[in-house]
């Protein structure tokens, strides 16, 4: 069993609140505060990038867990907004480091990527294939926004979250990940051009097809019943009960879901993270935030349950239980 033994997470300082959006699209601080329950977001200065967003991330988890870039053996990054194409963010974060004895790649499922990255990571480390790991969810969403699309643009924001495993040396850790996709329903969310599809062109930039489109309303009914599922079908496979739970720390793309959740499991909203008040919806980064900020705040304790889900685009839906 693996266990995480170091949390950071690193915010870019440009704050966007909703009356900031008001002036570029029509919409209200009223409309998105009741619909989604964001007030702000932020977004990385012009000049900076995601693997820069993974560096300070990185150097805080790194830090919390007391170990030294060199330590580590396997760095993954889970995003959807890398530097580039190619190579993975998690190779130049790598140099960036100077982790030079790690071994680097992305992994890609949009808003369910950190627990992607967690089911992968904690296998490499059951395995024996890795020791001290580097698991990095970070996005820099503001650049995929079509800002002229007000069902989207209110609603991401920019962040970084990471956390170092390590293997468990007795109980505690983490206890199973569950990892479900329907690619069937993959243009639910989907970024359209720019891959191999749809290579970049004049037509496909005036057709705007380098944003972020979601079918935001089907994809709220299904996150909705999906997700109450899956956090119960977790807790049945480790026999744990709601009510032993000590946090959810739930995805954070809209409030509505995550008080659905929290209700049809009975666990009151004290014991919920919820941080997309403040930074909107981070995909790959919302949970090593959620996480960080709960462990910095002292809210979680040796021994305590805390169930991880999420739900994003493929579409894709994950957990993790974890004895902390
Ligand atoms: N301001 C004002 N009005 C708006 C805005 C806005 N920003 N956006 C949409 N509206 C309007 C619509 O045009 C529509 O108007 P109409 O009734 O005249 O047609 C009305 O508001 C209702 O729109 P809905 O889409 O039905 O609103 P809904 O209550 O479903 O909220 C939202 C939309 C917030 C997107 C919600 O559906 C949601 O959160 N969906 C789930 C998102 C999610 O979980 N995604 C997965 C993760 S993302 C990833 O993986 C990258």
């Amino acid at each position: 069993m693996s266990r995480i033994t170091g949390t950071g997470s690193f915010v870019p300082a440009k704050i966007i609140d909703n009356f900031d959006l008001e002036k570029k699209v029509d919409t209200s601080d009223e409309w998105i505060t009741e619909r989604t329950g964001i007030k702000a977001r932020r977004t990385l200065a012009t000049g900076q990038t995601n693997s820069d967003m993974c560096l300070e991330a990185s150097k805080r988890a790194l830090q919390s867990a007391g170990l030294k870039a060199k330590d580590i053996d396997l760095i993954i990054v889970a995003t959807m907004s890398g530097d580039m194409p190619m190579p993975s963010t998690a190779a130049i974060l790598q140099s960036k480091l100077g982790a030079k004895n790690a071994a680097a790649f992305d992994i890609n499922a949009a808003c369910s990527g950190f627990l992607y990255g967690l089911s992968v990571a904690d296998k490499f480390i059951r395995t024996g294939a890795s020791q001290k790991l580097l698991l990095i969810g970070s996005e820099v969403n503001s650049r995929f926004l079509d800002w002229k699309d007000r069902t989207t643009c209110v609603l991401f924001g920019d962040g970084a979250g990471a956390v170092v495993l390590e293997p468990a040396k007795g109980k505690r850790g983490i206890l199973s990940t569950h990892l479900h996709t329907d690619g069937n329903m993959w243009d639910f969310i989907c970024l359209p051009g720019g891959g191999s599809q749809l290579p970049p062109s004049s037509k496909s930039i005036r057709d705007r097809m380098h944003f972020i489109k979601m079918r935001g309303n089907e994809t709220f009914k299904i996150a909705v019943r999906t997700l109450e599922k899956l956090a119960l079908s977790t807790l049945k496979h480790n026999n744990v009960k709601p009510s032993e739970l000590a946090m959810l720390i739930p995805h954070q793309a809209n409030l509505r879901i995550i008080a659905a959740t929290a209700s049809r499991l009975n666990i009151p909203m004290d014991r919920v993270a919820v941080n997309l008040d403040k930074y909107g919806n981070t995909s790959s980064a919302s949970i090593p935030i959620a996480l960080d900020e709960v462990v910095k705040a002292g809210r979680i304790k040796d021994g305590d349950y805390v169930l991880l889900e999420a739900f994003g685009s493929g579409l894709t839906w994950a957990s993790a239980l974890i004895k902390w």
